[in-house]
């Protein structure tokens, strides 16, 4: 289906021309009920979508795009196994991860739910038996700290929620996150480890992934340097679903915890990928992570598109995207523990909707994915906000925020006060984004009037504002659900599989290929580009 011929998407172009002339004062000034209307509850979450240039009749014809594409046909088909992601040929089932025990959900006549039940067993009784201090390392010593090595999916999710979930965490346990081929991160991260007391987790969905392999590879070398060859059993446990490479690479497959390609790498978090996660904050807390995303994923399949939240701002996002031609989205939580959410953020939904050809092969003629980004506020407001308050161009942003501190940080006095400014300054930011401030009213108290101009603010910015009570397990799996839908309902209505990424592909081969050309002896003949070319003799001049 060429979804630009349809009459919804007809119709929100024509909006589109007029997107100038919608005036968030004048929406506001228009209809005292919209704050009501416009806020939405799904589980802790409270969302207010109220600053957002949208009236009645962009969102009638954004419903009727979600209808007209089958957004709630395809989450249905997504969730009970089909093969929606075709050009993998795979079943794309994140939700069963957070499916309750009994429930059913088939692959290829397999019930896969039990299985996420046993692998979720398992890696309890696992995470049990280390946070015990049961589980010993190869000197008798109880394990201290784990050094997680994946990349992507199998680093982004597991980082981002063990450092959101800080105050849920066990005193003895602490979890570093290796990622970067860069020999300085695995270095740093072991640059004052114990071995002794150190187990290594090594994530990754294929096992093939250079950069965690290579990692990977070094840390054992570090470890049996220090402790020999017989220690790796008891310090080195695999996350993956290659278990033919696990064995080969030297870890007993006893300890190997699995997953399923209908896993996709950035929705993986609550999958066996989630283990350094468990470890840190135990298995009762990881469930009721679990069951934030399962309220989520239930809301998503069960409400109306006028009240399903993930749909609505997915639509809304699709509207500033590819009809307001607005090419970026921020996200700032008002919360220090969220600080790696935007980067989990960025695959989730760069990785998933970053395409221009759709799924059916043709390519498409509209914008998709927007540029995701963002940092915590307040430290944003000193840098970035310049633009975002009066810069050029539109970004329209998500506030994340939490009615309590979401920290322990109980002995600091005065923690209170801290977060009543936090929260006032993340209201604030979204006022002035959305109202501004007129020329007028700077006029009325500026001296000068050569700075007049300069301290206008333009306003009309749109953002929506996510509140919950606390940061808790349940909420950080309901946060992500919320935007894995949303990222879902924009894959549908741009046509796109928002499950594989064949864009990473040439990267990686074209490095394979520039190693040897970098390390041989011989001066090697080399066929890129000029460019190219010049930088492998210039690197090769400067290797020490
Ligand atoms: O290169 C992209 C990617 O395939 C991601 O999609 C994935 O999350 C990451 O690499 C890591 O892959 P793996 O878990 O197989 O090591």
């Amino acid at each position: 289906m060429d979804i630009t011929m349809t009459d919804a998407w007809r119709a929100l172009r024509a909006h589109a021309e007029h997107f100038a002339d919608l005036e968030l004062r004048s929406l506001f000034a228009d209809d005292p009920d919209r704050v009501d209307r416009m806020t939405l509850s799904v589980g802790d979450l409270v969302v207010d979508w109220s600053k957002h240039r949208v009236t009645q009749a962009v969102l009638a014809d954004l419903a009727a795009l979600a209808e007209t594409t089958g957004v709630a046909d395809r989450a249905s088909a997504m969730m009970r196994g089909d093969r929606v992601n075709t050009t993998e040929n795979r079943a794309v089932l994140h939700t069963a991860l957070r499916a309750p025990a009994g429930r059913v959900v088939e692959v290829d006549g397999e019930d896969v739910v039990a299985g996420v039940h046993r692998v979720l067993h398992q890696m309890a009784a696992f995470t049990d038996r280390v946070r015990d201090g049961d589980w010993v390392g190869a000197t008798g010593l109880p394990i201290e700290t784990v050094v997680n090595i994946g990349i992507g999916g199998s680093d982004l999710g597991p980082g981002m929620a063990y450092e959101a979930l800080a105050a849920f965490r066990h005193p003895r346990i602490r979890c570093q996150f290796v990622s970067n081929v860069d020999g300085s991160d695995l270095a740093a991260a072991v640059a004052d480890l114990d071995p002794a007391t150190t187990m290594f987790v090594i994530s990754s969905k294929t096992f093939t992934t250079q950069e965690t392999l290579t990692n990977a590879k070094s840390a054992r070398r570090w470890l049996v340097d220090r402790l020999g060859e017989d220690a790796i059993a008891k310090h080195f446990v695999a996350v993956s679903t290659n278990a033919d490479e696990v064995a080969e690479f030297g870890i007993d497959i006893a300890n190997m915890f699995g997953f399923w390609d209908w896993v996709g790498g950035r929705y993986s978090v609550d999958s066996a990928i989630g283990l350094p996660l468990m470890l840190a904050i135990g298995a009762e807390a990881f469930g009721e992570m679990l069951d934030g995303f399962r309220i989520v994923d239930e809301h998503f399949v069960s409400t109306p598109i006028e009240e399903n939240v993930p749909a609505l701002l997915g639509l809304i996002e699709v509207w500033y995207r590819t009809f307001c031609d607005l090419p970026t989205r921020a996200v700032l939580p008002y919360s220090r523990y969220l600080h790696r959410f935007p980067a989990y953020l960025q695959q989730l939904d760069m990785e998933s909707n970053g395409k221009c050809v759709r799924i059916d092969g043709e390519p498409v003629t509209y914008e998709t994915g927007p540029i995701v980004w963002g940092e915590p506020g307040t430290n944003g407001q000193h840098s970035f906000h310049q633009l975002l308050h009066q810069g050029t161009t539109v970004v329209p942003t998500d506030f994340i925020l939490m009615g309590a501190p979401d920290h322990t940080d109980d002995q600091l006095s005065g923690v209170e006060a801290h977060h009543d400014l936090l929260v006032a300054n993340c209201f604030a930011q979204s006022e002035a984004l959305a109202f501004g401030k007129t020329a007028m009213e700077v006029a009325a108290t500026e001296t000068n009037p050569a700075l007049v101009s300069h301290r206008t603010f333009p306003g009309n910015r749109p953002s929506t504002m996510i509140m919950a009570p606390r940061l808790t397990p349940s909420v950080l799996g309901q946060l992500v659900a919320l935007y894995e839908h949303q990222v879902f309902t924009q894959g549908v209505v741009w046509g796109l599989n928002s499950f594989d990424q064949w864009g990473v592909e040439l990267g990686k081969v074209l490095a394979l290929a520039i190693v040897p050309e970098l390390t041989s002896t011989d001066e090697p003949a080399l066929d890129h580009d000029a460019s190219t070319n010049a930088l492998i003799r210039r690197y090769r001049a400067l290797r020490p």
